[in-house]
């Protein structure tokens, strides 16, 4: 467990998207950094696959409006958490586990006027620092494929939502069991943990109490989405290598190629889920 954990922090803290990334992008982009509105930053902070539109998605799924009390868990960087506040009118609270993620989400929310309604704070989802019964809405992305114990984190889910609250996510899904050595690559390189399919995710949200709304299976966008993004990754690390900052590491590319052949195979792929806390 503990392994996982410092596995995912090294992951995340020699990752290729960083807020000093997106700020130099931002700033080459306007000439400046002076009125930064959150709508500058959404090209640049979504750090999952398809962008605003999936954000949208969880949204829908878990009826976030104004005023409500979202948690984030495994908030990355803020962008979606941002998203849910700026365009819904929502009251986020981020949980982040990698303290440079924290730290650079506090700098990229601070630039775009939005700490009144949105603080990304370090903790881990499986032991969630928040009262019971306190949130709407608990949403995810592509990020419980690091967290070791999924029925832990679905039951800190439960336990925060008040009566009658919804849970929407993304993460990976293994509609096949991986070889040894493309389970070795994924968590050597991405910080992979135990992956379900998506009847097993199903059970594990139900066992924790709550009435399954909606499964989706997204491998088929994936596969496009992911094809660009890898396109994405190698143009950023020769910018980020020209630039001396962070660029990630070899086992990263080399998984992360393996990766969207395992997506365009369907031997991996991705899933959506919502949820509601029975009332
Ligand atoms: C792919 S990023 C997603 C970021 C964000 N959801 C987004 O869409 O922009 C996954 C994030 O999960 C965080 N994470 C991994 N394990 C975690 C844990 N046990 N508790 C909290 N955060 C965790 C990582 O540090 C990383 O920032």
């Amino acid at each position: 467990m503990a392994t996982a954990i410092r596995s995912a922090i090294d992951f995340y803290e020699r990752h290729p998207i960083s807020a000093d990334i997106i700020v130099a992008k931002l700033k080459s982009a306007r000439g400046h950094l002076d009125n930064v509105s959150p709508e500058d930053l959404f090209a640049h902070d979504q750090d999952h696959y398809g962008g605003l539109a999936v954000n949208d998605a969880l949204a829908a799924l878990a009826a976030i409006g104004p005023g409500s009390r979202v948690a984030d868990f495994c908030a990355g960087l803020g962008g979606p958490a941002r998203y849910l506040a700026h365009r819904y009118g929502a009251d986020v609270t981020g949980i982040e586990l990698t303290p440079a993620r924290v730290k650079g989400a506090a700098a990229l929310t601070r630039l775009v006027g939005l700490d009144d309604k949105v603080r990304v704070i370090e903790g881990n989802v499986m032991q969630v620092p928040l009262p019971d019964g306190s949130v709407d809405a608990v949403v995810s992305q592509e990020a419980f494929l690091h967290v070791p114990d999924k029925a832990r984190t679905l039951a800190e889910a439960y336990r925060i939502l008040k009566p009658g609250g919804r849970l929407a996510f993304t993460d990976w899904i293994a509609h096949r069991a991986l070889s040894p050595a493309d389970a070795d690559l994924m968590w050597q390189g991405m910080a992979a943990t135990n992956l379900c399919d998506l009847a097993t995710y199903r059970a594990l949200i139900e066992n924790t109490g709550f009435t399954v709304t909606s499964v989706e299976d997204l491998t088929a966008s994936w596969a496009e989405i992911l094809k660009v993004r890898l396109a994405m990754y190698i143009k950023l690390r020769g910018e980020t290598q020209a630039a001396g900052t962070a660029s990630g590491h070899d086992a990263f590319y080399e998984s992360y190629v393996r990766f969207v052949e395992l997506v365009s195979d369907g031997a991996l792929g991705g899933g959506r889920f919502g949820a509601v806390k029975k009332g």
